[in-house]
């Protein structure tokens, strides 16, 4: 953070007197595949461990706004760790992006683009941002414009409007124009003044080169049953049990105006715990779907789940609950081949292509995506004409295994 900012006024002399000169963005064309990499994550997971190979794309994540409009937050070390991200990504001919915002770094978003002034002066911050590391993509990952998110966003009901107007600022630039610029999105789609998803999206494909439907935490701590994560479809599950999935945010998208070739899926590479009680998970020697959990004993996930405490906003906030597929494998639900281990109860379900495992010991169990369900949305990718995929987070995954996976099916 404060590296950066120092560095912005330094390197805002510089735009002024040289341009903007320099770097050129490699610029995205073809199919997307992408990765998410959290800074925050870097001892364990860093930058070298990539499998640089299979993706075109790497986005850092986060740069979460601030309450300047002319200072964004590049996390612990994130001078260092962008730098270093970028370079290996440049090495490897891989796009390197920055996300802007996330979950807990979308708090200013809408204060940033509230007034003509403001959009100005971020515009020149993400622009800055880009040239500083030489970024080829800028990712907004706004959650989520008029809408609440953490619990402490600034929002307004022009929010989707100002953010569209800022899109367009930033391409009136060159370097805004050479820029790869995607938004990472719900299932449903931009809400319009009153909260509702908005009809019609048109305006946004001309200035984004294409969203990524964030298609997971469907289900998760929050609901009302245990259900899927990350659900491909679910047409064909019982009407209380359509929540979202890949095939519906489509088709919400698609109707909105956003054509198929302007939508990465975006996938996840972890799962959601929930305790059930034995005689509610199994039923007639079978694990049953949708069935009630206790919310009281949320079972913690992995070491890299957020444990309970006071969040952002300064809210309580209990454990996660989150398991990446490494974990999963770890904590002994999967082998390290990423199928059932022994003693433990599976059900994959057929309808949203998504898999459960239940230990009756713990009476613990975690809806999650394995190598069929990303094989599955590779498919889909490919037969419904989307632009790729981008994974949450590039190191949940356990030897590439649900990588090699969605690889295999959608042909890059
Ligand atoms: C413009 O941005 C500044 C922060 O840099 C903020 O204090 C101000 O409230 C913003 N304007 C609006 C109308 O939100
Ligand atoms: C989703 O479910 C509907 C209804 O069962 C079915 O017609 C459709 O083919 C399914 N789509 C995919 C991609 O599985
Ligand atoms: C379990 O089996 C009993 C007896 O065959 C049957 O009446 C009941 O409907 C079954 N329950 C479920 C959930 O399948
Ligand atoms: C749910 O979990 C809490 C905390 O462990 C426990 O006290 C309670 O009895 C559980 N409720 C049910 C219905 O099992």
């Amino acid at each position: 953070m404060k590296s950066f900012s120092a560095l912005l006024s330094f390197t805002a002399v510089l735009l002024a007197l040289s341009g903007v000169e320099g770097h050129q963005p490699i610029k995205a064309s073809g199919k997307v595949a992408s990765t998410w990499w959290a800074s925050w994550h870097a001892s364990d997971f860093p930058a070298s461990k990539l499998s640089w190979s299979k993706y075109n794309r790497v986005v850092y994540s986060f740069a979460e706004t601030t309450p300047d409009v002319n200072k964004l937050d590049l996390g612990d070390s994130g001078d260092q760790l962008l730098k270093g991200l970028v370079s290996a990504a440049h090495q490897h001919n891989v796009q390197a992006a920055v996300a802007i915002g996330g979950w807990t770094g979308s708090r200013f978003f809408s204060s940033a683009v509230a007034t003509p002034a403001n959009r100005t002066a971020f515009t020149k911050t993400i622009l800055t941002l880009a040239q500083t590391y030489q970024l080829d993509g800028i990712d907004f990952d706004w959650e989520s414009p008029v809408n609440q998110g953490i619990g402490c966003n600034l929002v307004s009901p022009h929010d989707t409007a100002n953010f569209l107007a800022l899109l367009r600022e930033l391409r009136a630039h060159p370097l805004g124009r050479a820029l790869t610029i995607t938004a990472a999105t719900g299932i449903n789609p931009f809400a319009g003044p009153d909260g509702d998803p908005l009809t019609d999206v048109r305006a946004f494909t001309d200035v984004l080169d294409y969203i990524e439907v964030m298609n997971y935490d469907i289900w998760g701590s929050w609901s009302d049953t245990v259900g899927p994560n990350a659900p491909l479809n679910d047409t064909c599950a019982p009407p209380a049990d359509q929540q979202g999935s890949a095939v519906s945010a489509l088709r919400a998208w698609s109707t909105a105006g956003m054509p198929a070739h302007q939508i990465v899926l975006g996938v996840a590479a972890y799962g959601h715990s929930f305790r059930v009680a034995k005689k509610d998970a199994i039923v007639n020697g079978s694990m049953v779907a949708y069935p009630p959990f206790n919310a009281s004993a949320q079972p913690a996930g992995d070491k890299w789940d957020d444990p309970a405490g006071i969040d952002e906003c300064g809210n309580d906030e209990a454990v996660g609950g989150l398991f990446d597929f490494w974990g999963l494998i770890q904590a002994g639900f999967l082998t390290s081949e990423g199928n059932r281990a022994p003693g433990i109860i599976f059900r994959y379900d057929d309808c949203t292509k998504t898999p459960y495992v239940y230990d009756a010991t713990s009476e613990i169990m975690i809806a999650f995506d394995n190598a069929p369900s990303f094989r599955e949305k590779g498919t889909f990718i490919r037969s419904a004409g989307l632009r790729g995929f981008s994974m949450w987070e590039a190191g949940g995954d356990s030897n590439d295994i649900l990588l090699d996976a969605i690889q295999s099916e959608s042909r890059f």
